[in-house]
């Protein structure tokens, strides 16, 4: 009996109005266009500057956006799952949240956190129900308002990250579409290179923790760059050779936006011309959950049913790994 697949049926996408552009960086921090252009590929990213708001604002935006275009019923939504770093609260889950926002009244929810691979992880998951015919309509959401949690007077860092979220629907499909492979991994090595310090169990809050700024994200970048490079591009291969796809196979490769360098390596060495390679790191920065799915969002268009995606990511923790996904459908 073939076995059931689950398909990306449907998408959706938001991003904040407010434009932080390298010029306004430079007059916050030593740092210049060129310099951050040339390392990382951004232009601009988008800050999230509602008084009140958090990643669920945006979350709810990026749903109501896809169900706005698929005419999806919310009410018939089986389950919501949100991947985010930075949740609204430290425990209620945002996606409990979310979903009653939405209407998505007969759904249950909860929180997804692997860092910048909280997306590629989720869809995993998102799949899997679908696959053992346990749920029909699973929405998948990244989403992470980055600017909560980065010093803006620590140039490693603010130039990198920025704001957003983006959504998928999974639902069966009875033509062999959808997710084909997946290859996950991590390696807890990576929690001394990427990580918040304080806030957690710990170390929790204080007015110390809070004025040696250790709530902010910390950063190695050189060596967090040099795992990401080999890992993402590792297993972006491994995936195309352990399924028989040539460089002609794959019409896209849709990879995690942390570093323009770091996607080129991963296009190289998977032999894939540029023109499949899914950008928009230059306006977006790295948006960590919202990244895959805003990629989607911004590429529907030119994306056919029956082509070829790779799917790859690298996050704190470690985290990372690549999906092999048919699309199913043409808008
Ligand atoms: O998404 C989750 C996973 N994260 C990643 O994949 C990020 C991986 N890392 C990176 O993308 C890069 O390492 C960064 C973009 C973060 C940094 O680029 P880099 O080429 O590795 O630069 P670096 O850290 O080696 O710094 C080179 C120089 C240093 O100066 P010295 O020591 O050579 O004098 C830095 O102090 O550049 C300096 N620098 C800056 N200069 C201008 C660091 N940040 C800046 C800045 N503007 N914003």
């Amino acid at each position: 009996m073939k076995k059931q697949t689950a398909a990306i049926t449907a998408v959706g996408g938001y991003v904040p109005d407010f434009v932080l552009s390298n010029k306004v960086l430079e007059t916050m921090v030593e740092t210049n266009d060129e310099w951050i252009t040339s390392r990382t590929g951004i232009k601009e990213r988008r800050i999230l500057k509602k008084e009140n708001e958090g990643t669920s604002y945006m979350a709810i935006k990026a749903a109501e956006d896809l169900i706005n275009k698929s005419g999806v019923d919310p009410k018939e939504i089986d389950f919501v799952l949100v991947a985010t770093a930075t949740p609204d609260v430290m425990v209620a889950a945002t996606a409990a949240y979310v979903a009653s926002e939405i209407g998505a009244v007969n759904a249950f929810s909860y929180d997804l956190q692997a860092a910048c691979s909280s997306f590629l992880f989720g869809m995993s998951t998102a799949a899997s129900y679908i696959e053992s015919g346990r749920y029909k309509k699973v929405l998948l959401i990244g989403a992470d308002k980055m600017s909560s949690i980065i010093d803006y007077t620590d140039r490693t860092t603010c130039i990198i990250f920025g704001d957003g979220a983006g959504a998928a629907l999974f639902e069966p499909n009875n033509e062999g579409l959808g997710l084909q492979d997946e290859y996950l991994r991590t390696d807890g090595i990576g929690r001394k290179f990427l990580k918040i310090d304080a806030g957690g169990s710990i170390l929790p809050a204080s007015e110390e923790t809070v004025k040696n700024k250790q709530h902010y994200v910390y950063q190695d970048g050189k060596s967090v760059f040099k795992f990401a490079v080999s890992n993402m591009a590792d297993v972006s291969a491994l995936i195309m050779e352990r399924n028989n796809l040539s460089k002609e196979d794959v019409q896209w490769l849709v990879p995690h936006q942390a570093n323009k360098r770091i996607i080129d390596a991963t296009a190289n060495r998977m032999g894939v011309d540029k023109e499949k390679v899914m950008i928009n790191i230059h306006k977006y920065g790295n948006t960590t959950s919202a990244t895959l799915p805003l990629l989607l969002f911004d590429y529907e268009k030119q994306l056919k049913k029956g082509d070829n995606l790779i799917f790859a990511a690298f996050g704190g923790g470690f985290t990372w790994g690549s999906i092999y996904l048919k699309w199913a459908y043409n808008s």
